[in-house]
């Protein structure tokens, strides 16, 4: 039985050493399934998400993540990447799969034909960041979903951006972002929790400032 979402949420660690237990590939492809049902803005599914597993490509992984051992121990890592440029690109496969799905009239979508592009024009330097904002999301999924399903994870911010793209073909690709690395596969620790501050300390109570108490 999977774990519902609160237990998932509160029993979640960040593991660091993984059982060489493979995963098997139909639970795999349920993670991705469930990674890819995040949301994401305007629907335009801009992540572009590379499953690291081949023994030589997870060690050149690991030597773009500053040698951390769990992407070599992982069955599998996810290389969360977005493509900054999809909102400005050609989105028809998106308007499509709206309109076939009944979520989106035809009215919605022609909206949407000015609208997206308009958006994504003047969000300007901060496109990476949009980007990066719907991959975080894909990758948060993939953590909570991972965790229910009885595997555990570790998000990795240490890697060299430029090094991960060189390692998964995305040399050529600027247009292409690196948001995050996230090993999955079975704990062989225990976990511990760091624990959280208490709510006063990062949470406020309609303006910055006034502590949340709860
Ligand atoms: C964006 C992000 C980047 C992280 N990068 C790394 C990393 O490169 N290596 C690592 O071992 N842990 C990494 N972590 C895991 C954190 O250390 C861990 O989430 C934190 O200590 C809280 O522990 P918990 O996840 O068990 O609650 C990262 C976590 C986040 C959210």
């Amino acid at each position: 039985m999977p774990l519902d979402v609160p237990t998932a949420i509160a029993q979640r660690r960040s593991i660091k050493t993984f059982k060489p237990n493979a995963i098997a590939p139909d639970l795999l492809k349920q993670l991705v399934e469930l990674t890819v049902a995040a949301p994401s803005s305007y629907n335009i599914q801009g992540w572009r998400i590379i499953l690291v597993q081949d023994a030589a490509q997870k060690a050149a992984l690991a030597e773009a993540a500053w040698g951390q051992a769990q992407i070599v121990q992982a069955p599998v890592t996810f290389v969360f990447a977005t493509d900054v440029s999809v909102g400005t690109g050609d989105l028809t496969p998106v308007y499509e799969q709206g309109l076939a799905t009944g979520a989106w009239s035809e009215a919605t979508v022609s909206y949407f034909k000015t609208a997206i592009p308009q958006f994504y024009a003047n969000v300007g330097d901060k496109a990476r960041e949009y980007g990066i904002k719907d991959a975080l999301i894909a990758a948060t999924h993939l953590m909570l979903a991972a965790e229910s399903l009885g595997l555990s994870t570790c998000p990795l911010n240490g890697w060299v951006e430029e090094k991960v793209k060189a390692v998964v073909g995305l040399e050529d690709k600027p247009e292409v972002a690196i948001a995050l690395l996230v090993t999955v596969g079975y704990a062989s620790e225990p976990r511990k929790n760091p624990g959280r501050l208490p709510l006063s300390y990062n949470v406020f109570q309609d303006k910055f400032g006034i502590p949340y108490v709860g």
